[in-house]
């Protein structure tokens, strides 16, 4: 199983959900995590980022930022997305069905359905950054339920 986390920056949820679910599945499922843009290209997560996964016991500091391609439909079996605008930009270039298939927002894992968000902490306070943790955490457990390596 390979799964990549996607969101706009890949300094803030994305890398969340990356080291969460590394840390999880203890080697058992392949995690990678991009954004939809390349305005971070090569940075390490926002500090922000960093600190509440630390406070946590989840390490971040070797993550990367990096822009999606379109190659990454071959490479994961999964494609997590955190937003519809996310969500719009990788079906943007997917190159057929299959491709499209691999491609849902990660929190229809905790809400089946739902359509719903993890929103963007980048412009808010540290407290926005508790919250995505948090909401993260529960739909990385809800894919270990879900594809049963938990
Ligand atoms: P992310 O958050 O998509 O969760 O990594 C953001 C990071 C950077 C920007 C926006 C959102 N930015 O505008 O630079």
């Amino acid at each position: 199983m390979r799964i990549l986390m996607v969101c706009l920056g890949n300094i803030c949820r994305s890398p969340l959900a990356h080291g969460i679910l590394r840390e999880k599945s203890n080697g058992g499922i392949e995690v990678d995590s991009a954004g939809t843009s390349s305005w971070h290209a090569g940075e390490p997560p926002d500090p922000r980022t960093i600190a509440v996964a630390k406070k946590r016991g989840v390490r971040l500091s070797d993550l990367r930022a990096r822009p999606f391609e379109p190659a990454d439909f071959d490479r994961f079996d999964k494609i997590f997305v955190m937003d519809r605008n996310n969500l719009e930009d990788v079906l943007a270039m997917a190159r057929n069905e299959d491709d499209r298939a691999k491609v849902d927002l990660l929190l229809n894992q905790l809400s089946p359905g739902s359509d719903a968000e993890v929103p963007d902490p980048y412009f808010g306070g540290d407290r926005g950054f508790e919250e995505v943790f948090e909401l993260v955490e529960k739909a990385c457990d809800s894919i270990l339920k879900n594809h049963k390596y938990a």
